[in-house]
């Protein structure tokens, strides 16, 4: 009896009930499974007798020794009754032929951007192959162009499927085997760089494509610990909201406290060059409901992603970390979650950052700017960087500009934007340069404080975004900022992205570092 009257009484008094061990906000985890695994790329100088064959075809010219004459026999009429040309994008299907199960020809073409050609030949051959149980064997590529096959099959071959539960096919994992003259500079060539690349992309894909109540501001520096455990020359810094209110972070910790999940500064270093690093600097909304300035309902879902920026700077960095890059650089993610609440920042508060700059508070919608500023002070102030580059899910602006084919690049120094204008040609990832306007400062400026966030109905709202961003890096940091909110989802599958999260930005950023000079 008395012991049930302690219990009412604690029941009474005590807080909301929450599990021990259990963080704020958490439900119940949907999953504790991971992704089902994809086929591995192999390299050999001979192709299998059976399973899957695919001919990479630059023109009708069947490659020889590979089939015996009767088979040659009924694909090269194949090739003759349709028509097949080798040109890029076309293919032909043929089976029962012989011991195949399959035999695909994939044309690629010729002329220039080979590089191009083969990594999406690669992503629709493992596109295709998706449900097919067997192994398959590419048969056509020289030796030198191995490893770009095998990076887009491995882009191409990409799934999330950790949270089906009925009906789940185990896909194959049986190899895709790629045949070269020369098996071991392919495998030196993939293994040293385009695997890590692949990686990298995976880590970006799937930190976008989980939902917002398994990755928050905690669980993604948990997951991006766990990617880069027992990684040499990389040291991790974590920022928690305690440090950030000490340190006067108030853009960082005001966009997250609507939230019951705590913000957090995530800077992930990796050194293997000399000098100071490249500073990429990501936009990390763990899910974006635009705050008290609440977004409509239709779409809002996609918001679980608008931390795209902050997961293609982790991306990026774990390639150049796994590759052995001769580089410095660091992933910087600013991590927040924009919840409306009872203690969610208002439209009109005003902010300081870390330096004392004081900002007005809009449009609490405008959020990711707001947490950008914080994330470059301080990095600024503590590291000094060689360069500096946002990256971010800004603006639906940039979508309506530039669509899905491209990003948006801002920089104010020539030379930056000729670089990553070069970097995005060289991997597949393209960036159109918008402008920066001395009009954009004037439009940003605020009545009662420095700046504000946002210009109601202010137009352009991608270049009034960078220009936002622009204000809290100083002129003598060689910077570039790229509004990916047009690219960082794919509504439909491509040949070397899947539908859904692209991971836009670890190929670009990779490729801008390595190639990086002042
Ligand atoms: N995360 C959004 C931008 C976005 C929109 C990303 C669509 C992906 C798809 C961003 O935080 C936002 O809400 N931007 C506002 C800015 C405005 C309030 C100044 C926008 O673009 O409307
Ligand atoms: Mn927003
Ligand atoms: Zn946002």
């Amino acid at each position: 009896m008395r012991r049930h009257m302690i219990a009412l009484i604690l029941a009474a008094t005590s807080l909301p009930a929450l599990a021990q061990g259990v963080p704020a906000g958490s439900g119940v985890e949907p999953s504790t499974v991971a992704n089902t695994q994809t086929r591995p790329i192999a390299f050999a100088t001979r192709a299998a007798d059976d399973g899957i064959l695919v001919f990479l075809m630059r023109d009708t010219a069947l490659p020889t020794g590979v089939l015996d004459s009767a088979a040659e026999t009924v694909v090269k009429a194949a090739i003759a009754n349709a028509k097949f040309e080798g040109k890029d994008g076309s293919e032909l299907t043929l089976r029962g032929i012989g011991r195949h199960a399959r035999i695909d020809l994939v044309g690629i073409g010729s002329g220039s951007d080979a590089a191009d050609r083969l990594r999406r030949a690669g992503g629709r051959v493992a596109q295709q192959l998706r449900n097919e149980p067997h192994p398959v064997s590419i048969v056509g590529a020289a030796s030198d162009e191995a490893a770009t096959i095998a990076l887009g099959y491995s882009l191409g071959q990409y799934r999330f499927d950790r949270y089906k539960t009925v009906g789940k096919s185990a896909p194959s994992v049986q190899p895709a085997t790629i045949v070269v003259g020369d098996v071991r500079s392919a495998e030196a060539e993939w293994k040293s760089r385009g695997a890590a690349l692949a990686e990298g992309v995976t880590l970006t894909r799937d930190l976008s494509t989980e939902p917002a109540n398994v990755i928050y501001p905690e669980s993604f520096v948990a997951r991006v610990r766990e990617a880069f455990a027992g990684v040499p020359g990389v040291k991790i810094e974590v920022l928690d909201e305690a440090a950030m209110r000490r340190l006067n972070m108030g853009t960082l910790v005001g966009v997250g406290q609507g939230s019951r999940r705590p913000s957090r500064l995530m800077l992930v270093q990796y050194s293997g060059g000399s000098g100071a690093p490249v500073a990429l600097v990501g936009k990390g909304i763990t899910f974006d409901s635009g705050g008290i300035s609440i977004k409509p309902n239709s779409g809002m879902w996609e918001m679980k992603s608008d931390m795209a920026g902050a997961a293609s700077t982790v991306g990026a960095v774990l390639s150049l970390a796994k590759s052995r890059a001769p580089v410095n650089v660091m992933a910087v993610a600013a991590l927040a979650e924009n919840m409306p609440g009872g203690n969610a920042q208002r439209p009109g508060d005003v902010v300081r950052t870390y330096s004392g700059k004081t900002i007005e508070v809009m449009n609490t919608d405008a959020e990711g700017r707001l947490v950008l500023a914080d994330a470059n002070e301080y990095v600024i102030a503590n590291y000094r960087p060689a360069a500096l580059v946002n990256i971010a899910t800004l603006t639906g602006a940039v979508g309506n500009a530039l669509g899905s084919d491209y990003a948006g690049l801002f920089a104010r120094d020539e030379a930056v934007a000729a670089q990553m204008t070069a970097a995005g040609k060289a991997v597949g990832e393209e960036v159109w340069q918008l402008p920066l306007h001395p009009n954009h400062d004037k439009t940003m400026k605020s009545d009662i404080a420095d700046i504000k966030n946002s210009a109601e109905g202010g137009k352009p709202g991608a270049s009034l975004g960078a220009a936002f961003i622009g204000y809290f890096v100083d002129p003598a940091t060689p910077w570039a900022h790229l509004d990916i909110a047009g690219v960082n989802w794919a509504d439909s599958s491509d040949d070397v992205t899947p539908k859904g999260a692209s991971g836009w930005g670890v190929r670009i950023l990779d490729e801008f570092v390595r190639n990086w000079k002042r």
